[in-house]
């Protein structure tokens, strides 16, 4: 059986699978920052090399408006064998604040079974599982068990515009049975978990002017107003200390969580003492009627993520600023439609905005939640693979986060997606000391290629 063969090629290289991973992830790949436009096609350029080296045929890195794709196949399964679209991101998210890091960000470091630097766990380390599957079942046996298209972007941390209009455009070319994404967590090293849904998502900078410079405070607090004031009011008009989204509209289309989702959702183990170890809360918080598993999966909610404005250096300043930027998101679920939230977003911004300030509204791409279709073959593989390497059949669960092309591929290629994630709840992804589990690492490639053997079989 190829299986064994490739898992056996797989078990007798984990040093420099693990040498290769530190190499990716000291490229600097983030996609928010402009200026790391080169760094990102570096590891669009790393990714591809790696790529051709494990077997992989036609890999090109595709260039788009913004950050590259890349792209590669594998289809010598012949027509009876499934395909299958492998979906990763290899860009990061910002590594902010830097001096919260034990070590740099872009400097791996291994300790204690973990390796540690930004995007290990979000989304190289997972990214490279599928490409050092390929090079075990081609260096083994010369072949696999499915057809299998690549499609990598180095622009999801920033929306994925660009890989979103290329689904859109390239349907035959990305033509599969299902998609496999390897970008999310299972809840414990002895506890899997196969993700079923996802929260949409949409994302705003606004910036807000008052004077049009700084003015002293004295001179004038008291007859001009200050943004910085105003975007405490306004975020206190946006959503109240229950969590519940004050936007006229926004929860016309939340569709009620059903007694059999309910079920569904209560499956998953968690509860306030897990949340609490894991994130150093003082509280639990949110929306007291729904459990934590639903206000994670199944609710729709709106957070400030920065506020940039006025002096922050040591010492007092007595001013008014003149401007003020606010970043922020709501997560969506089902069946709310973004392109209706962002305009309900507008109208109230509008409304509320008092009339002494100036602002405007920079929108990213919006994405709607998905939730996984369950009755599919692949689902059946999954479940199996994850059982046989773990020891244990995965729980179901719906993740919080957005991976907004997840929904084109439903859209355009009419694809369901298994989300075989292989991270862990306290990667710290987003967050200074990101890490991710070699115990993992390893694992995930087992699992993945009995993934792919099983829907071969199929
Ligand atoms: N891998 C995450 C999404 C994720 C997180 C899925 C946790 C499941 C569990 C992804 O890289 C991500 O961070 N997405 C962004 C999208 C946004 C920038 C449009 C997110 O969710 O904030
Ligand atoms: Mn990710
Ligand atoms: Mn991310």
């Amino acid at each position: 059986m190829s299986k064994e063969k490739a898992l056996a090629y797989a078990a007798e290289r984990r040093d420099e699978q693990l040498a290769a991973l530190i190499d990716f992830l000291r490229i600097p790949s983030i996609s928010t920052q402009p200026e790391r436009a080169e760094d990102v096609r570096k590891a669009a350029d790393w990714l591809a090399a790696h790529m051709r080296e494990a077997g992989i045929e036609n890999v090109e890195v595709i260039p788009t408006g913004r950050h590259p794709l890349v792209y590669g196949d594998w289809l010598k399964a012949g027509d009876g064998a499934p395909t299958v679209l492998v979906y990763g991101h290899y860009d990061v998210q910002p590594p902010d604040p830097l001096e919260l890091w034990n070590s740099p960000p872009f400097e791996p470091v291994v300790k204690d079974d973990f390796i540690y630097a930004r995007g290990a766990a979000d989304d190289k380390g997972q990214v490279h599982i599928h490409v050092k599957v390929a090079e075990a079942f081609l260096g083994s046996v010369g072949e696999m068990p499915c057809n299998v298209k690549y499609i990598f972007e180095g622009e999801e941390e920033s929306g994925g515009e660009s890989l979103s209009q290329y689904v859109a455009e390239n349907q035959e070319k990305l033509a599969a049975d299902v998609v496999l994404v390897s970008d999310s967590h299972i809840l414990s090293p002895e506890q899997p978990s196969l993700v079923y849904g996802l929260r949409g998502n949409v994302y705003y900078q606004m910036n807000i002017t008052g004077p049009d410079h700084d003015l002293h405070s004295g001179s004038y607090g008291g007859v001009v107003d200050n943004p910085l004031n105003v975007v405490g009011h306004l975020i206190a008009k946006l959503k109240d200390e229950n969590g519940k989204v004050l936007i006229p509209g926004f929860y016309d289309k939340v569709r009620e969580i059903s007694d059999e989702e309910r079920a569904l959702l209560a499956v998953k183990p968690y509860g306030e003492e897990t949340l609490l170890a894991e994130t150093g809360a003082p509280a639990a918080w949110g929306e007291p009627e729904f459990t934590l598993n639903e206000r994670i999966g199944a609710r729709p909610t709106l957070d400030v993520h920065g506020i940039i404005g006025g002096y922050t250096g040591r010492g007092g300043k007595t001013v008014l600023p003149s401007t003020v930027h606010i970043k922020l998101s709501m997560r969506l679920v089902p069946d709310q439609d973004p392109a209706e939230i962002q305009a309900a977003f507008k109208a109230y911004i509008e409304e509320i905005m008092p009339p002494t300030m100036t602002y405007e509204i920079i929108g990213e791409r919006g994405a709607p939640a998905v939730v996984v279709d369950l009755s599919i073959p692949a689902v059946e593989a999954a479940k199996t693979a994850y059982g046989t390497v773990f020891g244990r059949e995965p729980i179901f669960v719906r993740g919080g986060g957005s991976i907004p092309v997840v929904s084109d591929f439903k859209q355009h290629l009419g694809l369901e997606t298994i989300l075989m994630g292989f991270g862990l709840p306290d990667d710290r992804i987003h967050s200074p000391n990101e890490r991710f589990y070699l115990g993992n690492y390893y694992k995930g490639i087992e699992t993945v290629i009995h993934f792919l053997d099983e829907l071969g079989e199929g």
